[in-house]
């Protein structure tokens, strides 16, 4: 069965696609490698074992992407280029909405004309803003975005949902993640923040192999109880894995039909917690101070995931500190590549 993975040589896109391979499904990548390197798709192809077919294709080309769709017998998509730096959003927004939303009409019109109907969407947390009671399930209303980033994923679900109410034959799941990290086990694949990591983990690695002198912990003050943010940590290889559930149960359904579903661990820990298990599982001592808050940071958001649990039959396997030294030996093993 072959299904289009977009962004596929991303951080969660190549997890994907080997999860994907691993089931019996045949991925093929499209990717304009914008925020991604070419030499993913061959360790991919170490992992699985096989070749993978791959499209540098940029998902705002109507054109390029129908030839894709004529000349492959597509019958599910993956939905994951786009844009993704918050503060880059913030700076230029018109950019996050062309690219992130025109993606996805095109990806939604050349569906219906070529009759794909299963589509799993890459949403997220960020919808749900600073939730007033944790941990946070589906049915928790969203919130006016923090940036355009944010807004993006609200407006991609309003449009999925818009498509799915106008009687398209689309059967569609939004995964909203919360904190993808790690790495495969392998060493192979892993995230490769261009420049200077915004997120939390590739920061912590960067900073233990003295890329990065320091840490900076964003806020100590925030009523958690070590005064630092919580998040649901998630291994990015549990998260490939809820795709291909998500894909898999969308199998089993027909006609008009979406869904929202967390994919999480349904823990929260907080950004001290991540330091100390980084330093447990590496050995190292990391240097961090504490600095102001970071504007836009909720303070503590972790996922409700029983749905995920009960509608794909999904639970995360992997603890914290099996992500984090994954993402310690990703980091070891780049270096040597850059
Ligand atoms: C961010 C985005 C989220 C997006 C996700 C993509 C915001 C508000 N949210 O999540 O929408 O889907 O990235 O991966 O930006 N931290 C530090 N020092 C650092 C980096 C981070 O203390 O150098 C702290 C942050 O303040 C936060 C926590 O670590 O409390 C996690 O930060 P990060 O990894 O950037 O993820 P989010 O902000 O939760």
């Amino acid at each position: 069965m072959q299904i289009l993975v977009t962004g596929g040589l991303g951080f969660i896109g190549s997890h994907t696609v080997v999860a994907l391979a691993e089931q019996g499904f045949t991925p093929i990548i499209v990717d304009n490698l914008s925020n991604s390197e070419f030499f993913i798709k061959e360790r991919i192809e170490q992992i699985i074992g096989k070749a993978v077919k791959f499209y540098e294709t940029d998902c705002n080309d109507l054109q390029a992407m129908e030839k894709i769709f004529q000349e492959n017998a597509l019958q599910g998509i993956i939905h994951f280029a786009a844009y993704k730096a918050v503060g880059e959003s913030v700076a230029e927004p018109l950019k996050y909405y062309e690219n992130n939303l025109f993606s996805l009409i095109n990806l939604l019109k050349l569906m219906q004309k070529y009759a794909v109907q299963k589509l799993v969407f890459s949403s997220s947390c960020t919808v749900y803003g600073q939730a007033e009671k944790l941990p946070v399930d589906e049915s928790t209303p969203t919130l006016p975005a923090f940036s355009p980033y944010g807004n993006t994923k609200q407006i991609g679900e309003e449009i999925l949902q818009d498509v799915v109410r106008s009687n398209a034959d689309l059967q569609i799941i939004s995964l909203r993640y919360f904190n993808p990290i790690g790495a495969h086990p392998s060493a192979l694949i892993g995230e490769l923040p261009r420049g200077v990591p915004n997120n939390l983990v590739p920061y912590i690695t960067q900073t233990a192999i003295g890329k990065r002198s320091i840490l900076n912990v964003f806020g100590n003050d925030y009523p958690t109880p070590d005064g630092t943010c919580i998040r649901d940590f998630i291994h990015v290889c549990d998260l490939a894995e809820a795709h291909v559930k998500a894909l898999e149960f969308l199998q089993q359904q027909n006609g008009s039909f979406i869904d929202f579903i967390n994919i999480g661990t349904g823990k929260g820990n907080s950004v001290l917690e991540v330091i100390k298990t980084f330093e447990q599982v590496s050995g190292k001592k990391l240097p961090y101070q504490f600095v102001p808050r970071r504007s836009g940071d909720v303070t503590a958001i972790y996922a409700d995931v029983s749905k995920a649990e009960k509608v794909l039959g999904w639970k995360a396997k992997r603890t914290l500190a099996d992500a984090l030294a994954d993402a310690w030996r990703w980091e070891q093993t780049i270096r040597t590549y850059q």
